[in-house]
Order: structure tokens, then sequence, then C-alpha cells
């Protein structure tokens, strides 16, 4: 059982900053930031609806609703609501000349996390595969299919993720975060992506909306329906997101 942790507790050991010895982050300059990834080609560019920056419910009353909802009902999203999913996880929210920065907080403002969303069941959005445009909230379409069926099977064959509406797939660019920070960057690109996450979730629930995590897929299966390499950029954790099947609200 010891044997089978070596490599984590090894990880978690060589990464550690202790007083005294340089700071990786420190030494090594974070050069151009290159915190967008935008495709070459791809079937169309799609603008999104300008998201509403400013309502919503308390902070609090959603904190006090929030829950992992696994039961989508077959009511499709809205475009108007995915607008506001996507601006609330990641979108930016000071334009700042050389650094735009975003909802999320991320190490060095380095920005590592791509967002790919598996769209089934969006009004107004045929089914398939997309990647969102940070900077230009927009989203490039890439393959038009319906992979509902594939999607459910990668994320560990949990059977329920067909039924979301739409299923949110956050890879890492590994290089942006590792050339500052080294292996240390291994640690902060999973932080980056708890952070957007929880920022999705807590978007979902204000929208009366369901939303799941999950970190159990076939990591080589989702990298290969997502087309990214697994080594330059790869997933690391994925959101099923729908309307709920049931009651808005769970009481204790
Ligand atoms: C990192 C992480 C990975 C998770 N992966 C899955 C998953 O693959 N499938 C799933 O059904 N739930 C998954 N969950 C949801 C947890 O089961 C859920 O958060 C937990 O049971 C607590 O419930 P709550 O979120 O309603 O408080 C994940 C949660 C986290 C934070």
């Amino acid at each position: 059982m010891k044997e089978d942790n070596v490599r984590g507790e090894d990880f978690q050991e060589s990464t550690k900053y202790i007083r005294g010895k340089p700071l990786p982050g420190r030494m090594i300059q974070s050069g151009e930031p290159d915190a967008f990834k935008i495709y070459k080609s791809c079937i169309g560019v799609i603008k999104l609806p300008e998201p509403d920056r400013e309502g919503g419910n308390s902070l609090r009353s959603v904190l006090n609703r929030r829950r992992t909802r696994r039961k989508f009902s077959s009511m499709p999203l809205t475009l108007p609501e995915l607008s506001n999913l996507l601006w609330c996880h990641q979108g930016l929210n000071l334009n700042r000349v050389g650094i735009p920065l975003r909802t999320a907080p991320s190490a060095g403002a380095l920005f590592p996390t791509e967002t790919y969303i598996i769209v089934n069941n969006v009004e107004g959005l045929q089914r398939g595969l997309y990647h969102y445009l940070v900077r230009e909230h927009s989203l490039e379409f890439l393959k038009e299919e319906n992979l509902a069926e594939e999607a459910a099977g990668v994320a560990a064959d949990q059977k329920f993720v067909r039924n979301a509406a739409v299923l949110f797939v956050f890879t890492s660019v590994i290089t942006r975060c590792s050339r500052k920070y080294l292996d240390r960057a291994y640690r902060f690109i999973y932080l980056d992506a708890g952070h957007i996450g929880e920022n999705l979730h807590l978007a979902a629930t204000d929208m009366n909306l369901g939303a799941c995590p999950i970190a159990a897929f076939y990591d080589e299966e989702i990298d290969k329906l997502i087309g990214v390499d697994g080594k330059e950029e790869t997933a690391i954790y994925m959101y099923a997101v729908g309307n709920l099947q049931g009651t808005p609200f769970l009481k204790l």
C-alpha cells in the first residue's frame, strides 16, 4: 500500500517551497503572456450574448443552496444562460492592458486553463464541440456531432452525463504555468481549475441549474474526444450542467 503512494508523496515533497531556498517562481520570468488559445480554423465563431454581470441572488443564498446535482431534465439551456455560465466561470472582468484579469484567480496570472464545451441541449446551438474564446466572449465551433453518449463513456461511464445540456471540459496548457513555476505548476493548475469549477457551480446554482463536478474520466479518451495531445494540453476537470429534474432547492 505504501509503495502505491510513493510518487504522490515524492511529488509533494519535491515541490515544497523551503525558506532559504530560491523559489522557482521568482527565478524564472514568465515571458510574454500567452493565455488565449485560438484555433487556426473552425466551423465558425459564435458571438455570445452579453452576460449579466450584476444580477443574480446574494452570494450567501447561493452558497446555502449549492449542491451537486446529477438529474437533468430535457429542457434546453438558453443561450443567455450559457453566456452567463461562461462569463461567470472564467470570463474577463478587468480588461487591463497587458494582462486581462478574470472572474477566477490564477497563479502568477498565467491562466493555463482552457474551456471546451460539449453541447447537447442548448437553444440556438448545434450539438457538438466548442472552444470558449475568453477575450472575445465567443465560441469556436470545432465539431458538429451528437457527442452525449461518447461523453458519458469517457466520464468513466457515468450514465447521468449523457443527459447534461452542456458538459464543460477544462484542460490545462501546462507549459503556460510550468515555464515559470517548474514542477510546482502541477499544484497550481489544479488549484486554478478548482476555482473555475466553483465559479461555474455557483453560477449554475444561482440560475437554478444543476451542476456536477467530474474528475472520474478516462484521460486519454477525453483528450482524444476534444482533440488535445494529452501532454502539452490535457483535460483535468469536467462539469456537467443542465436544467434540474425535480426541486431546485434541497433543504437540510
Ligand atoms: C474534485 C471533484 C471530483 C468529483 N468527481 C465526481 C464525479 O466524477 N462524479 C460525480 O458524480 N460526482 C463527482 N464529484 C461530486 C462529489 O461527489 C460531491 O461534491 C460530494 O458528494 C459532496 O456533495 P455536494 O457537492 O452536494 O456538497 C466530484 C467533486 C469534486 C470536488
